[in-house]
């Protein structure tokens, strides 16, 4: 499972980028107004600032109701840094986002259907050419339904299918989650930089450093 940091946070991006392990950046409507900045030139931002990255979404304003509304906005976001080939176009989970999906897929221009919170969401999306699905892990978690069954009954599905849609396991709150989407057969997972930080953490590798030094310490008096 590769790992993807969900944020438009400049400086965690750098940071996620910094430890080595990076493919992928997505960003969302609420991730990108939390900012207070000019959409586009983040996107730009972020594009230049990693550029090993497989993939960046930008995601179509949600004023954009209608195929034709989304297409045009894509039309405008495949231009930055140069029509970049990793801007990847996220589109909501409605009809009228399907339709755009498959026009940009149709097109060669990567996306991410997001918003999905069911397998038949995920299905239409796959077989609309979706690059990517996002289902929201913890939005489901959150009315007391269970958002890991869910990525690992999407990736039974298309596995079964041999449908080639890569799952970003999306929504993840904690370090559980990353292990047990992992388990389940999604293909990334995009995770706040607070929760990739958590990762790397245990309190035995702390107490284990602490003690090295002391010795260490110790040992060259
Ligand atoms: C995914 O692409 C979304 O940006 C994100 O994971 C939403 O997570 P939230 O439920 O924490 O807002």
């Amino acid at each position: 499972m590769k790992f993807f940091v969900d944020t438009a946070n400049l400086e965690d991006i750098k940071k996620a980028h910094k430890i080595g392990v990076l493919s992928g950046v997505t960003t969302n409507p609420s991730l990108v107004a939390k900012e207070g900045v000019k959409f586009e030139d983040r996107i730009a931002e972020i594009l230049q600032a990693v550029s090993d990255v497989e993939s960046v979404s930008a995601e179509v304003t949600p004023d954009a109701l209608t195929a034709e509304e989304m297409i045009t906005q894509a039309d405008e976001l495949i231009k930055i840094n140069n029509r970049d080939s990793r801007i990847t176009i996220k589109l909501p989970m409605t009809l009228a986002g399907l339709e755009a999906t498959k026009y940009l897929a149709q097109k060669g221009v990567k996306t991410n259907v997001t918003l999905i919170f069911t397998v038949n969401q995920a299905l239409l999306a796959a077989r609309a050419g979706a690059t990517y699905v996002s289902p929201f892990l913890g939005r489901l978690d959150d009315i007391s339904e269970d958002g890991v069954l869910l990525v690992a009954k999407i990736a039974e599905l298309f596995r079964v299918h041999g449908l080639d849609t890569q799952i970003i396991a999306a929504s993840v709150r904690h370090p559980d989650h990353v292990t047990r989407v992992a388990l389940a057969g999604a293909h990334i997972a995009t995770i706040p930089f607070g929760v990739i930080e958590q990762l790397a953490k245990h309190p035995l590798t702390d107490q284990g450093l602490e003690k090295f030094a002391a010795d260490w310490t110790k040992s060259v008096k």
